[in-house]
């Protein structure tokens, strides 16, 4: 059994959210158009885990289908992977009319929509997302990207799926450290939109913490249909969807200080989150209660949330450095409550700096 959300934007989808049964994308293939020949692009990490899952269901259809797996990293959103996509698709026929699967987390997903949006002019496009970022945020909405030496996902196009199958059993194999670390971008929803999901987070902790499917599943929906609340209103971040960003303005900062060493993503996410409730406090937006609460539902995740001792000048220097910065504004997510935000463009030198030595 599936749950369905629908993504109504210029090319509209389904989400299909399941545990353990991806029937639903049997189904979907059996009843569209393409030409019956599917292109897998996976890397090394999801292939070896969960190849055959996919294959399993597949091969209930009467497509013909061709495998491409690179090897798992961020270092394989790059050109030449982009490039040897392209050769494989080449060498194999693809069309516009022949789907591509991208089947993994954010990295697969990001390299592999940008190929099917530029191939031709664009070929149809399938996600099957294996990760906890990739089940809630980045499968949804049509962003696509690789990196560029100078910044990462620099080069990318919007390009909307044909449709998502998430299925959350994927998640099973991510270690307790890759599962929980994502849990800042899950926490994000609740700050920014979603004050029920924050109240489920903090007091079914005990569930989520045992990594229980059915309140994982749970959850993943709540993020899947918060994300394509927001793109249904702005599919090509005009402003509102903008409002993803919170905690990432900071977090983009120190993930470039330790060249991306010392943190992951949502762990510097994490600090960028702390970082934005504080400065929310320091505006008079929300109270120390709320400040606490963010914090508090963080630690549980055992996810960081002091800033190191960087020069505060250099910080705010790299932020303004960003690609999200426009004109060398910078720009804050902020929130007012628990499920409320706001875009914020004028703050103060001053208080940026002041906020930072407040979580040093
Ligand atoms: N991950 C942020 C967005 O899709 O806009």
């Amino acid at each position: 059994m599936s749950q369905i959300i629908s993504v109504n934007v210029s090319q509209s989808y389904n989400i299909s959210i399941s545990y353990n049964d991806l029937s639903s994308l049997v189904d979907f293939l059996k009843n569209s158009n393409f030409v019956k020949k599917l292109f897998i692009i996976s890397d090394t990490n999801v292939c070896l885990l969960h190849l055959q899952t996919l294959l399993r269901y597949i091969e209930k259809t009467n497509y013909s289908y061709s495998i491409y797996c690179f090897e798992a990293g961020e270092q394989s959103k790059s050109k030449e992977v982009l490039f040897d996509i392209y050769d494989f698709l080449i060498e194999n026929q693809a069309d516009r009319k022949t789907p591509l699967v991208a089947f993994g987390g954010g990295v697969v997903g990001d390299v592999a929509s940008f190929a099917a949006s530029t191939f031709m002019r664009g070929m149809p496009l399938i996600h099957v997302p294996t990760t906890v970022v990739s089940q809630t945020d980045s499968s949804i909405g049509g962003k696509t990207a690789i990196n560029h030496t100078k910044g990462k996902n620099l080069i990318g196009t919007f390009y909307q799926p044909n449709a998502v199958f998430i299925d959350t059993k994927f998640l099973d194999t991510l270690s307790d450290e890759e599962f929980f670390n994502a849990f800042s971008e899950i926490i994000k929803y609740g700050v920014i939109m979603d004050r029920q999901l924050f109240s489920f987070l903090e007091t079914h902790i005990e569930d989520v913490l045992k990594r229980d499917a059915k309140t994982i599943s749970d959850i993943i929906y709540d993020c899947a249909k918060d994300k394509s609340l927001i793109v249904q209103k702005d599919e090509k971040e005009a402003s509102l969807r903008a409002i993803l960003n919170f905690g990432h303005t900071l977090a983009h900062a120190i993930e470039a200080f330790f060249e991306y060493k010392k943190y992951t993503h949502p762990q510097a996410v994490s600090i960028g989150e702390v970082f934005a409730a504080k400065l929310s406090i320091n505006l008079g937006l929300i109270g120390e209660n709320t400040f606490i609460r963010i914090k508090n539902l963080l630690e549980k995740f055992n996810l960081p949330t002091k800033i190191d001792n960087i020069d505060p000048d250099e910080l705010i220097k790299i932020m303004q450095h960003d690609k999200k910065t426009k004109g060398g504004i910078l720009e804050f997510i902020l929130t007012k409550d628990i499920g409320e935000a706001i875009i914020a463009n004028d703050i103060e030198y001053s208080l940026l700096i002041k906020t930072i030595r407040e979580l040093q």
